[in-house]
């Protein structure tokens, strides 16, 4: 008798920040489907197959990306807090432009399909919800990193996703987000200003993993956006939360964006459409209640 056995080769996503807050989604949900490495840069996550990798190494990124070979590379990493930005511009080129065409260069020699996380704040928000397709404008200095990032990508003749997102929240264990914010507060009795006058989509992390990862599985290219199916001001998010996790509303205090006195300017009328996402992978994303409810669950199994 003869035995044919097939051995079928997962593929391998490599995902750069792999202990923030969507990069370490990612990896939770991806082993089903891939092989996975996380890459990290400061904090050291707690995963199997994790490796060093400072964005701005350029030596270092093509020696991990060329010895793990990876058939898709997802890259999350980025300098995130978009007031820091505005004032550390160097930095944030260094790392959000520079870092991204590091990863590009690197994912051409083992010729990677890349997966570039990008954000809403590519519109200036004078006419949002947004769709795919809609003129950019980047106000402050992270969304213009983060243009010019997406421009390294689709100009690197790779084959390519654009993932467009938003405001994300979710359980993390190295960093703060609005909904850790709000609810740290809110537990302590402090007050907290929330922002009347901008509009966005606020996006439950581990869903806009799972989409991504559906994106991936369908082979899909091109620009996608992936948000929760909300639009909300800030400080109606914020009453959300405080109604999901039983806290006291007194504390939260409308601001408009003048009197916020943020560093970045930020788009006032935002949000992404989802009906490309939608419709070509049939999948709902989820609400803001859903979202916080699940949240609320995963931090009560903790
Ligand atoms: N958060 C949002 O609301 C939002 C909205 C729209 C789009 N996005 C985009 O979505 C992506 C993921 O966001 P997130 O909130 O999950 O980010 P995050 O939690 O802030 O994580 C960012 C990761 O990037 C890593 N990183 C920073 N500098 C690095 C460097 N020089 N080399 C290597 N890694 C570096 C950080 O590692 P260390 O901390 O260890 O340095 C961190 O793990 C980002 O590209 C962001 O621009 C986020």
């Amino acid at each position: 008798m003869v035995i044919i056995l097939l051995v079928v080769d997962m593929e391998k996503i490599l995902v750069t920040g792999g202990a923030g807050l969507l990069g370490s989604k990612l990896i939770n949900l991806g082993p089903k489907d891939f092989e996975t490495v996380a890459c990290y840069n400061r904090n050291k996550p707690d995963f199997d197959n994790i490796r060093e990798m400072d964005l701005t190494d350029r030596g270092r990124v093509f020696k991990v990306i060329e010895k793990e070979k990876p058939d898709i590379i997802i890259h999350t990493a980025a300098l995130t807090n978009v007031d820091y930005c505005e004032e550390h511009e160097k930095e944030a080129w260094k790392i959000n432009v520079e870092g991204t065409k590091n990863v590009v260069e690197a994912a051409k020699r083992v010729n990677a399909k890349m997966v570039y996380i990008s954000t809403e704040y590519v519109f200036d928000g004078e006419h949002g919800p947004y769709s795919e397709d809609d003129e950019t404008n980047p106000l402050g200095v992270y969304a213009k990193t983060k243009l010019k990032g997406e421009g390294e990508v689709k100009n690197s003749g790779l084959d390519y996703m654009i993932i467009r997102t938003t405001v994300l929240y979710g359980m993390d264990r190295y960093k703060q987000n609005f909904v850790t914010w709000v609810i740290e507060n809110l537990k302590n009795d402090k007050d907290i200003k929330a922002v009347t006058d901008q509009y966005g989509s606020p996006s439950f992390a581990d869903d806009v993993a799972r989409i991504i990862i559906e994106l991936i599985k369908n082979r899909k290219t091109g620009i996608y956006n992936v948000v929760g199916s909300d639009i909300v001001n800030r400080y109606e998010f914020a009453l959300r939360i405080a109604k999901v996790f039983n806290l006291n509303t007194k504390f939260i205090k409308p601001v408009t964006t003048e009197e916020s006195k943020q560093k970045s300017p930020r788009p006032k009328k935002a949000g992404l459409r989802t009906d490309k996402t939608q419709n070509e992978l049939k999948i709902k994303p989820m609400g803001i209640e859903d979202g916080l409810l699940k949240m609320k669950e995963q931090m009560e199994n903790e």
